[in-house]
C-alpha cells in the first residue's frame, strides 16, 4: 500500500485523503513498492501506463490517459559527439508535463475529486487543463500574464478558466494559494503524484536502452518536476535489482534565473530566493523552487552537477536545433545549448541523455522576433 509521509516530520498519510501540503505545512512524498515486471511490460502498449505496477494508483478504471508517453530516443549528434535525445516535445499537449498530468488527475479522478487549481508557468497549465476535460473534472489554471499566448490560447481552449495574474511566476504561486484551500490543488510542485509520473521518464530511457542506465541525463530544471521524478525513476529501478547505479543527473538553468545553480556552487543545502532576470527560456524561470533542497540533494547523491546557459547561447541553440527538424520551445533548446559545455569538461566516453521538453508550436511570437532580428 501506497502512502504519503511528511518529509519535514515523516508524519504518514493514507494516499485516500485529498491533501498536498502535511499540517506542519511540510511537503509530501509517497512512499510505496514498485514492481517492474518486465517480460509483461514488453508486451504491453507503448505508453507510458505499461509500468502500471510502478504508479501508485488503486484501480485501473480511474486511469485519464491518451496513450501518452513512450517517446522515441534519438541518436543526435551534437558537437561531433552522440547523444541521445528524448522527444517528449511530442506529447499529446506538446511537453513532458503531460506524465505528471496523466498520473495526477487519475488519482484526482480517483479521489473523486470535482475541480482541481492549478499554477504554472504555462505547459503544466495545458496538460492538467486537458487531462481535466478528458476526466470531466472542472479546472482553474493560474498563469503569470505575460505567458506564451499559445500556452494561453491552449488552456482556454480546453475548457479550463483561466486566471492571469500580474506580475511575476511568484505572485502567480502566491494568488493560487487562497483557491487551494477550497479545491484540490494539483499542484506539479507541491503534488507528488505529479512526480510519480514524471518519473517514467526514467523507466523509458532504461527500457529503450536495453534496460540500462545511461551515465548522464541532462534535463532543464526550475521547480524540478523532471528532474526530480527522473531521480524518483532511477532510484527505483535501482532498488528493484534492474540498474546498477543511478545516473549523474545534470540540471541546466538560465544564467538569468539560477538559484539552484548558485546555491549548489556555494555548497548550500536550502536555496536563497533570487532576483531574476527576464529569460527567454519561461519555463525554468523559477526564482523560489518549493522542492529546492530536495533538487540540491538529488543532483549531489547522483554525482551530478548544474550548468547555466546565457541568452544568446538558447537562441543559437533553438535555431540550430529548427535547422535540423527539431521544432521545440526556447526553454527545451536552453537544455540542449548546455550539452557543448557538459562535452567540453568530460573525461571519458559516456552514455549521455537529455531531451525536449516543449514543443516549438508553443512559443511562435517568440519564433517570430527572432525571425525579425535576424533578417
Ligand atoms: C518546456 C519546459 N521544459 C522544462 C520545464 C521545467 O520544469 P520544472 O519547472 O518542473 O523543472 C518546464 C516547466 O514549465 C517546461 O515548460
Ligand atoms: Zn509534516
Amino acid at each position: 500500500m501506497a502512502s504519503l509521509v511528511c518529509a519535514d516530520c515523516r508524519r504518514e498519510y493514507s494516499c485516500g485523503e485529498k491533501i498536498w501540503k502535511c499540517s506542519c505545512g511540510g511537503l509530501l512524498n509517497i512512499e510505496f513498492q514498485p514492481l517492474f515486471p518486465i517480460d509483461k511490460i514488453r508486451s504491453r502498449k507503448s505508453n507510458l501506463w505499461r509500468y502500471r505496477e510502478a504508479i501508485p494508483l488503486t484501480e485501473d478504471r480511474n486511469i485519464v490517459s491518451f496513450d501518452e508517453g513512450f517517446t522515441p530516443l534519438l541518436r543526435v549528434e551534437i558537437s561531433g559527439r552522440p547523444v541521445w535525445l528524448k522527444q517528449d516535445h511530442l506529447f499529446p499537449t506538446g511537453s513532458y508535463k503531460d506524465r505528471g498530468a496523466s498520473v495526477l488527475i487519475s488519482k484526482a479522478k480517483e479521489l473523486g475529486v470535482e475541480t482541481v487549481v492549478e499554477d504554472s508557468s504555462g505547459n503544466a497549465g495545458c496538460a492538467i487543463a486537458a487531462y481535466c476535460a478528458k476526466a470531466e473534472i472542472s479546472c482553474e489554471i493560474f498563469v503569470p500574464a505575460d505567458t506564451s499566448p499559445g500556452k494561453l490560447a491552449q488552456i482556454q481552449m480546453s475548457g479550463a478558466s483561466l486566471n492571469k495574474v500580474p506580475g511575476s511566476r511568484e505572485d502567480t504561486a502566491r494568488a493560487v494559494l487562497h483557491a487551494a484551500e477550497t479545491n484540490y490543488y494539483a499542484s506539479h510542485s507541491w503534488n507528488p503524484f505529479f512526480f510519480h509520473g514524471t518519473k517514467t521518464f526514467a523507466f523509458e530511457i532504461c527500457e529503450q536502452l536495453g534496460w540500462k542506465a545511461p551515465d548522464t541525463v541532462i534535463v532543464p530544471v526550475g521547480n524540478g518536476t523532471l528532474l526530480l521524478g527522473a531521480f524518483i525513476g532511477f532510484r527505483e529501478l535501482l532498488q528493484a535489482g534492474i540498474i546498477g547505479i543511478v545516473p549523474k543527473i545534470v540540471g541546466v538553468q538560465s544564467v538569468h534565473c539560477a538559484p539552484l545553480s548558485q546555491a549548489f556552487r556555494q555548497g548550500m543545502k536550502t536555496v536563497p530566493p533570487i532576483l531574476k532576470q527576464d529569460t527567454l527560456a519561461e519555463g525554468i524561470a523559477i526564482a523560489e523552487p518549493i522542492r529546492g533542497p530536495q533538487i540540491l540533494r538529488a543532483v549531489e547523491n547522483s554525482g551530478g552537477a548544474f550548468l547555466e546557459v546565457e541568452e544568446e547561447e538558447i537562441k543559437e541553440a533553438l535555431i540550430e536545433l529548427a535547422r535540423k527538424g527539431f521544432y521545440v520551445e526556447p526553454t527545451a533548446a536552453a537544455t540542449i545549448a548546455a550539452i557543448p559545455k557538459y562535452l567540453s569538461q568530460l573525461k571519458r566516453d559516456e552514455t549521455i541523455v537529455s531531451v525536449l521538453t516543449g514543443h516549438g508550436l508553443k512559443s511562435t511570437e517568440k519564433m517570430l522576433k527572432i525571425l525579425a532580428e535576424h533578417h
